[in-house]
């Protein structure tokens, strides 16, 4: 049997020996990166590096990211789809392209982990008006011994990857399947449906990112080539052992094991509301877990969050789990997780206490909030009705915190669908101004390089050290989160700030911006960073090497941080900084949103 630490291991020692740096796991939740909630992969906080930034460590990369996706959400409880799941992934920044990418996959595959090649099939992009047929992929599969009608071409849809937000890095992508049982298609519409029904699996996928997506849909070719890979952890340990299905994982195995005697009567290992109950926690968990603090509530990751937890209570009463669990089954999370990811172990105490107040919240209104339901379905098929009105499944969401899908999965088990659309409006309505600001936000991302989000990227280097030089020297970044319009930046701190020490704030780094400071990089190692004070993340396992910005006129430096960029050549393209607001987010987090006009 392999485990994950051994497959991680393994993925990491080949590709290390074949030139690449290993980096560390980037937090779930994105750095100045508006355009998504959660790192949905490993290439996203590369996407500076991708766009062309140099890398502190150079052209080939590789590591285990964390990442969660919520697109797929109502297939988890399959055999593969998971919201929570750790990546394995190799990047190719400029350097090798798709001969030797697809030549190192196949090598990791049949050589390090001995998969046969019968047992796989590869699928390339069929070609579009944006891009053309990619014939060569095909040929170099083909040269390395992949069986001819084996090779699929698929659309956009099937053989494309990216961007990770609305714009930025994305291409052709050629991905490869594992056969969980001994079959051998023979068109490639039965390799369709083998692969969308389990036994063919995708285990990992060799993206080409040659080009950029604008925000006005466009597709530029980017001047840099690149390779993004990534496999996923969970289904590649799964298939080495000869399972059907990601649970096998121990990393899930135990967590499941867990859901499986405390339910009753016990259900199987296949069952789908235990394996619902044994993701979702795990997802919560590992959100909860961040040191960024994100908590139950009902905007952006935190909803998403809340949604995780909501889930498994509900899918946990299905399987006649009663009462309080979610805290037993986080401790298993953190047992088989916390090697890997020592945050867990430190924010232990956070994970109990938010897992306990969200249960305790929603157990009673899941109970009530279900026989009203049942009241309101009875009352409709008695006048031969089918759907669920808008402003029912809104009260729900409203007097019981049903997210949405809990409503539409429990009408669905009893035949009834409800109105998305008209619910959608209802919550659009009922968000309001917030939601303005919502729609800004998802413009941009990472791969956002506009002038406007450049100099909120200085500004915020400015902010970060004005606060410690103002307010209390122990300030540090929990998070940071820049649009076109705007940029927030969450620090450690308890209380609110005076009117004066926003003031003070404010001049602070509004004088290094009449000082017209230069700000430059360069790459150093970590002590030598430390040495000369630079701000900065430094707890990560791998990275040895670090870009620090350096915002400084003479010899005066005004800030001195560890980051990607970019950034302004000079501090006067800022003109001036104003603070627009400061709230609280979580208990010891402050939050301030920040202009340049
Ligand atoms: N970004 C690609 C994916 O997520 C390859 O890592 O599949």
């Amino acid at each position: 049997m392999i485990s994950s630490a051994e497959l991680k291991k393994r993925y990491l020692d080949f590709f290390q020996k074949r030139g690449h740096k290993i980096i560390p796991s980037a937090s779930l939740i994105p750095e100045n990166d508006p355009s998504v909630l959660f790192t949905t992969a490993g290439m996203h906080p590369l996407v500076p590096y991708l766009l062309g930034e140099p890398h502190p460590h150079g052209q080939r990369l590789c590591n285990v990211q964390r990442c969660i996706r919520t697109v797929d959400i109502d297939e988890v409880g399959d055999a593969w789809h998971l919201s929570f799941f750790e990546m394995l992934g190799n990047w190719s920044l400029g350097g090798y392209f798709k001969e030797e990418a697809i030549a190192l996959s196949f090598e990791f595959l049949t050589k390090e982990l001995k998969i046969p090649t019968e047992r796989f099939s590869v699928t390339c992009f069929e070609g579009d008006r944006d891009a053309p047929r990619d014939e060569e992929t095909a040929r170099i599969w083909a040269e390395l011994g992949v069986a001819k009608n084996r090779i699929h071409f698929l659309p956009k849809a099937d053989n494309w990857w990216g961007p990770a937000g609305e714009t930025g890095p994305c291409g052709p992508d050629t991905e490869m399947f594992y056969h969980v049982k001994d079959i051998q298609e023979k068109s490639t519409e039965e390799f369709l449906k083998l692969s969308s029904t389990g036994p063919f699996v995708e285990i990992w996928n060799d993206v080409m990112m040659q080009y950029n997506k604008t925000a006005d849909g466009k597709f530029e070719e980017l001047k840099q080539k690149n390779v993004d890979t990534g496999m996923g952890v969970e289904r590649m340990v799964a298939v080495l052992n000869g399972a059907d299905n990601a649970y096998a994982c121990d990393t899930l195995a135990a967590i499941l094991d867990r859901v499986i005697s405390i339910s009753a009567p016990a259900t199987a290992k296949t069952n789908r509301n235990a394996r619902i109950v044994t993701d979702h926690i795990r997802a919560a968990v590992m959100v909860l877990g961040e040191n960024k603090g994100v908590v139950p509530s009902n905007v952006d990751q935190g909803y998403v969050l809340r949604r995780f937890i909501r889930r498994a209570i509900r899918h946990a009463r299905i399987i006649g789990i009663r009462g309080e669990f979610c805290n037993e089954l986080a401790k298993v999370v953190i047992d088989v997780m916390g090697d890997s990811y020592p945050e867990l172990r430190k924010n232990r105490a956070r994970i109990f206490e938010e897992l306990e107040k969200e249960e305790e919240k929603f157990s009673v209104a899941l109970e009530n909030g279900t026989k009203l339901l049942e009241r309101e379905l009875q009352l409709l098929e008695g006048s031969h009705q089918k759907i669920l009105s808008a402003k029912s499944a809104f009260d729900l969401f409203q007097s019981f915190g049903f997210p949405l899908e809990i409503t539409a999965e429990m009408c669905k088990e009893k035949g009834f669908s409800v109105d998305k659309e008209g619910f959608d409006s209802l919550m659009k309505a009922h968000q309001d101004l917030s939601r303005k600001g919502a729609e800004q936000k998802f413009k941009g991302g990472l791969a956002d390089h506009s002038e406007e989000t450049t100099k909120l990227h200085t500004a915020t280097h400015l902010l970060n050290e004005a606060l410690r030089q103002v307010v209390d020297p122990s300030i540090h970044q929990m998070g940071s989160n820049i649009t076109k319009e705007r940029l927030r930046f969450d620090f450690n701190y308890d209380k609110k700030l005076t009117d004066d020490q926003i003031k003070r704030i404010e001049d602070w780094v509004n004088d290094a911006i009449k000082a017209e400071a230069d700000v430059s990089f360069a790459m150093m190692s970590i002590e030598e960073a430390k040495k000369q004070g630079a701000q900065g993340v430094f707890e990560a396992k791998y990275e040895k090497v670090v870009k620090v910005y350096t915002v400084s006129k003479g010899d005066r430096v005004y800030s001195r941080e560890v980051c990607g960029g970019p950034h302004v050549k000079n501090t006067r393209e800022l003109h001036h900084f104003k603070i627009t607001k400061q709230e609280a987010v979580a208990a010891g987090v402050r939050r301030i949103k920040a202009v340049v006009e």
